[in-house]
């Protein structure tokens, strides 16, 4: 889906599809450096991190496994609830494994925060977070996040995986949802 098929209800366009390629690129590249030699497991945060991680595996040269966890933390609305429920967890064991987290984004951050007390607390050698997007509120919690695609406004965003009430997670760039659709 491109913006011009929901055009109504976006307010601006913040990444296009090339953009979000090429960043994934240089992280891929960073990431390569950081774990050469090592067999790394990717762990998705469903759904929104389905497109992140289909982009980024693809572009990694290195052997890697995938895994996929569901958590919950919006339900349909804009505002993060702080309560994180585990709808889905891993298949892997995670005993000496060397995991990364890829997320679509960080807001408040509380998400992600508590999923890497999670899973360091199951015997991984190490947890890393890699993120698409970043807000601004992510700095006020304790979260190390490792690789950032992109800093973006307080504005609640779609495309790329992320949705509003399950809509616009095929739109192919990131765009801020006009506050007429969710007010
Ligand atoms: P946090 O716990 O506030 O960091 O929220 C993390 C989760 O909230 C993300 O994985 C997304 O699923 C969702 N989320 C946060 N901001 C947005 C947004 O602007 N658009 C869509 N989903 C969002």
């Amino acid at each position: 889906m491109q913006f011009s098929d929901v055009e109504g209800d976006l307010s601006e366009v913040l990444l296009t599809q090339e953009e979000i390629h090429e960043k994934i690129a240089v992280m891929a590249r960073q990431i390569e450096i950081d774990y050469a030699g090592e067999k790394v497991l990717l762990v998705g945060v469903l759904r929104g991190a389905v497109m992140v991680m289909a982009d980024l595996a693809r572009e990694l040269t290195l052997p890697i496994e995938m895994d996929w966890m569901a958590v919950s933390s919006y339900g349909a609305g804009t505002q993060s609830s702080g309560v994180v429920r585990i709808l889905k967890d891993l298949d892997t064991d995670l005993e000496g494994r060397k995991v990364l987290i890829v997320e679509d984004i960080i807001d408040s951050g509380l998400t992600l925060s508590w999923l890497l007390g999670n899973l360091r607390s199951r015997g991984a050698e190490s947890v890393e977070i890699c993120t698409l997007l970043r807000k601004p509120d992510a700095a006020k919690v304790e979260v190390d996040v490792r690789y950032v695609g992109f800093d973006i406004p307080n504005a609640f965003v779609v495309g790329y995986g992320l949705d509003y009430a399950e809509k616009y997670r095929n739109l192919r760039g990131v765009a801020v949802l006009a506050p007429h659709v969710y007010e």
